[in-house]
C-alpha cells in the first residue's frame, strides 16, 4: 500500500492498518518521523501524478491511500485510477465537496438540505451590498481551498468588508476569487464522518475538534488543537437525520451527476434543539479525529477501505471498542502564526510507555537520533481510557512526560463532553 501525507492523521491511518494482517509493505510519501517506524518513508511529489503512479508501478502498490484535500481536489485519484491503481479517495469532480464552498451550496439548496442560507460572489461590491442588508453576526468564505484560514465569522460590518476585501485582494489566491458569505449558525460544533463507496455509506463513531488554539475555546482558528470520541451530542437519533437527511441525499446528488463521491465523507455540523445543519464538507478523515477514531476501531481497517475503492461497501461492518479516545495536539509555539521549527523533543518513549497511550507524529523529523519539530501541529499524543476522564487522565501525564520547551498544548481537551 501507498499512503500520501504526513501528518497526524496519516500517522494514525498508517498505525491502524499496520496492525491489518492482508498488509504486506506500507510506503508513505512523504510521511514524518513516527510514520517512518512503521512504514517505509518515500520522498514523491504528490502534485507528480506521473511519478506516483510510477512509483506504484515499481513497487507492486495494490490500494493507495489519500490522507489529504490537496492531492484529491488535484485529480490524484482519477489519475492512479485512470491507469489502473486502486484507490481510497474520492475524484477531482467528487472533491468539490471540499474545493468549493458554493459548489456545495448549491448542491445543499438543490436537494434541500439543511445549512445555513448564503449568496455567491465574484466582486467585492455587490458582495458588501448583500452584506449590509443581512444580520450580524455574518459569515464570509473564500470560496476554495484555503487551508483553514479561508473563513471570518464577523460580528461588525467592518470585519465583514475587510474579510470581503482579504479575499478579493488575492490574499488566498484563486480561492479567494470566489466569496461565499452565509447566514451565522448558532449551536454546537461536531463531525460525523461515513466511508462512501460512490452509493452505500457507512457512518463511523462520532468525534469532535477542538478549533481555537487556546483553552476556553479563545484565540485564532487552527486545523484542530484536540479531539476526543465519543462524542455525547452526537445521540443516535441525531446520527439518524444527519444520515437521512445530509449524507444519503449528497451520495445519491453525486452519483445522479455522474460524478459518484468514494471515500470518506466528512460532514462538519452545527447543532441546535437536537438537529443538525450542515457548516461544510471534507472529503477526507479529519485531523485530528483520525487520531482518536484509530484507537476506537477494533475491526481491521484495510478491508474497509479496499471495498470503498471496489465499489462493494454494501456487507463491510465496522466494531468499536467501547472505550472513549482524547487526542491533545502538541504545536509549536505561535502556531497557527509563524513558528519555528528544527527545535528538539525529548521524552517521547517515556511518554509512550503508558499501554494506553500512542503518540501520532504530525510535523517531526529525524536527525540521528534525535526527533525535531518539523510543522505547526507537531504531536498528537492519543490516549483510551473507559470514559473521557480517564483517557484525558492518560494523554496529559503523557503529555506532561514530554520534554519540549518550544511546544504547547490546550489543557482543557475534552471539557466540552464533560460538561
Ligand atoms: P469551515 O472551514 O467552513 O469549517 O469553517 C471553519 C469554522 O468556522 C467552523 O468550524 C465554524 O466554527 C465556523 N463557521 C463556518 N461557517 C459557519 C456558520 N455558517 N455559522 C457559524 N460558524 C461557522
Ligand atoms: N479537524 C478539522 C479538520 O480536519 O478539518
Amino acid at each position: 500500500m501507498l499512503l500520501i501525507g504526513g501528518g497526524g492523521r496519516e500517522h494514525a491511518l498508517a498505525w491502524k492498518l499496520r496492525q491489518s494482517p492482508l498488509l504486506d509493505r506500507l510506503f508513505c510519501a512523504p510521511g514524518n518521523a513516527g510514520i517512518g517506524e512503521i512504514a517505509e518513508c518515500a520522498t514523491l511529489d504528490m502534485a507528480e501524478h506521473k511519478a506516483v503512479i510510477g512509483f506504484c508501478r515499481n513497487n507492486g502498490i495494490d490500494l493507495v491511500v489519500i490522507g489529504p484535500e490537496a492531492p484529491l481536489v488535484a485529480g490524484l485519484a482519477d489519475d492512479l485510477e485512470a491507469s489502473g491503481i486502486k484507490v481510497f479517495g474520492p475524484s477531482r469532480a467528487a472533491s468539490q465537496l471540499e474545493g468549493s464552498k458554493g459548489f456545495t451550496k448549491d448542491l445543499c439548496a438543490e436537494i434541500c438540505i439543511p445549512t445555513a442560507s448564503y449568496a455567491r460572489f465574484t466582486d467585492a461590491a455587490a458582495a458588501k451590498a448583500y452584506a449590509a442588508k443581512q444580520g450580524l453576526p455574518i459569515v464570509v468564505k473564500a470560496d476554495g481551498l484555503a487551508a483553514g484560514k479561508g473563513v471570518t465569522v464577523a460580528f461588525t460590518r467592518e470585519d465583514a468588508e475587510d474579510a470581503i476585501d482579504v479575499c478579493f485582494a488575492g490574499t488566498f489566491g484563486d480561492a479567494g476569487a470566489q466569496v461565499v458569505i452565509e447566514e451565522f449558525l448558532d449551536g454546537e460544533e461536531a463531525s460525523f464522518f461515513a466511508l462512501v463507496d460512490g452509493e452505500t455509506a457507512l457512518p463511523l463513531v462520532a468525534a469532535q475538534d477542538h478549533k481555537r488554539a487556546f483553552d476556553n475555546d479563545e484565540g485564532p482558528n487552527t486545523g484542530g488543537m484536540g479531539a476526543y470520541s465519543p462524542a455525547p451530542i452526537m445521540t443516535e437519533a441525531l446520527s439518524t437525520q444527519v444520515m437521512k437527511e445530509i449524507v444519503m441525499p449528497t451520495v445519491r446528488a453525486m452519483k445522479a451527476r455522474g460524478t459518484p463521491f468514494k471515500g470518506v465523507l466528512y460532514a462538519g455540523l452545527m447543532i441546535k434543539d437536537g438537529r443538525a445543519k450542515l457548516i461544510e464538507y471534507n472529503v477526507r478523515f479529519g485531523d485530528p479525529e483520525a487520531q482518536v477514531l484509530m484507537m476506537r476501531l477494533k475491526s481491521d481497517l484495510l478491508p474497509a477501505l479496499l471495498a470503498v475503492a471496489e465499489g462493494r461497501l454494501a456487507g463491510i461492518t465496522l466494531d468499536w471498542h467501547d472505550e472513549a479516545a482524547l487526542c491533545v495536539v502538541m504545536a509549536a509555539k505561535g502556531y497557527p502564526g509563524a513558528y519555528f521549527t528544527g527545535t528538539e523533543i525529548k521524552g517521547l518513549a517515556e511518554a509512550a510507555a503508558d499501554p494506553q497511550v500512542q503518540i501520532f507524529h504530525a510535523g517531526t523529523k529525524r536527525d540521528g537520533m534525535r526527533i525535531l519539530a518539523n510543522g505547526g501541529r507537531v504531536l498528537g499524543v492519543t490516549a483510551s481510557g473507559r470514559d473521557i476522564v480517564e483517557a484525558r487522565t492518560h494523554a496529559y501525564a503523557a503529555v506532561d512526560k514530554i520534554d519540549w520547551p518550544d511546544g504547547f498544548c490546550r489543557r482543557d481537551i475534552g471539557a466540552r463532553a464533560l460538561d
